[in-house]
C-alpha cells in the first residue's frame, strides 16, 4: 500500500495549470454544452482542500499510509485539477469557480470526538474509503464521457492536454480507495459492519452534492454527459459502475440485487431535480 503511494506519488506529480492548451473552436458552444460539467467538477475539485480538514477531525490518528496519500499525492494531483477546470471555464465565458473551503458538517466533530476510541475511528476510516471509492469511479466515468463529449465537438486540444491527463489521475485514486476498503472490512466485527450499512445507506450522497441545489446540479451534469436517459437506464447503469465495489463488500448476502438501492435512488432523485429545473427554464 506504502509502496502504491509513492509510486502514484512519484510517476503522477501534480499537472502544471500552464502546461495545457487551451485554444478552443467554439468557447460558446462548449460553454453550452459542458458548462455545468466543468462548474461542477472544478468546484468538487477545488474543495477537497476543505476534505482534508475534515479528514483531519474525522480521523485524530489516522494510519500514516492515509495521511501521507491524501495530504501529500491526493491533495495536490485533484487541486490542479480544479485548477486546470477552473482556468478553461473562464477562458469559455463562464463565471470563475466559487469553492466552499470552510464550512464543516457538525457531524464530522461528533465522529471525530468518537474517534479518540479506536473502534470507532475505524468506522469512520471505512465510511471515507467507501465514499473515496464511489467518488472516484463518478469521475472516472465523468471524465471518460467530458473526453468523449469534447472531441466531439472537435475540441481536441483541451480534450487532449486537460481532460485526458486529468482523467489518467483518477485511477490510481480508486484503486488506492478499493484496497484500503477491501482490506479494512476483513479486520471489522459484526457490529462495525452494521453501523456502516446503516451509516452509508442514511447518509449516501452524489459526489459533491451536500444541498437540494447541488443535488440538482450533479442531475445536470449527468444530463449534459448524456447519462441520463428517457427511461431511466442510464442513470441506473451509471449508479451500477459507481456502486459496484460497496455491493460486493457490504451487501454480498442480498443476492439478486445489483446495485445498493441508496445509489441508485440518489442518482435518480438527483436527475429527477434537474429534469424540474429545466422545465422550469424552458
Ligand atoms: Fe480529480
Ligand atoms: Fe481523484
Amino acid at each position: 500500500m506504502a509502496e502504491h503511494v509513492d509510486r502514484l506519488g512519484e510517476e503522477h506529480p501534480p499537472i502544471p495549470v500552464d502546461s495545457a492548451d487551451y485554444s478552443m473552436k467554439r468557447p460558446e458552444v462548449l460553454a453550452e454544452q459542458f458548462g455545468p460539467v466543468l462548474t461542477y467538477m472544478a468546484r468538487v475539485e477545488l474543495e477537497v482542500e476543505r476534505n482534508v480538514l475534515e479528514l483531519n477531525l474525522l480521523l485524530p490518528d489516522p494510519p500514516a499510509v492515509d495521511q501521507h496519500f491524501y495530504a501529500d499525492v491526493w491533495l495536490p494531483q485533484e487541486i490542479h485539477h480544479g485548477l486546470l477546470l477552473d482556468k478553461l471555464q473562464r477562458l469559455a465565458g463562464l463565471p470563475p469557480s466559487d469553492p466552499d473551503l470552510s464550512s464543516i458538517e457538525f457531524s464530522y466533530r461528533v465522529l471525530g470526538a468518537l474517534g479518540r476510541w479506536s473502534p470507532v475511528q475505524d468506522v469512520s476510516r471505512m465510511l471515507y474509503y467507501l465514499t473515496g471509492v464511489a467518488t472516484e469511479q463518478s469521475a472516472i466515468l465523468a471524465y471518460n464521457k467530458l473526453h468523449q463529449g469534447l472531441l466531439d465537438l472537435g475540441e481536441e486540444a483541451v480534450a487532449s492536454t486537460i481532460i485526458a491527463p486529468i482523467r489518467r489521475q483518477e485511477p490510481g485514486h480508486f484503486a488506492y480507495y478499493k484496497i484500503a476498503a477491501q482490506g479494512l472490512w476483513t479486520e471489522l466485527s459484526q457490529w462495525q459492519k452494521w453501523l456502516i450499512r446503516t451509516l452509508r445507506r442514511h447518509t449516501f450522497e452524489p459526489v459533491g452534492a451536500y444541498t437540494k441545489k447541488q443535488w440538482a446540479e450533479f442531475g445536470a451534469v449527468m444530463h449534459h454527459l448524456g447519462i441520463t436517459t428517457e427511461d431511466g437506464t442510464g442513470v441506473s447503469r451509471y449508479a451500477q459502475q459507481i456502486g459496484r465495489v460497496e455491493m460486493e463488500l457490504l451487501w454480498a448476502q442480498r443476492q439478486g440485487l445489483r446495485v445498493p438501492t441508496y445509489i441508485v435512488d440518489s442518482l435518480k432523485s438527483a436527475a429527477k431535480l434537474a429534469a424540474a429545473d429545466r422545465s422550469v427554464a424552458g
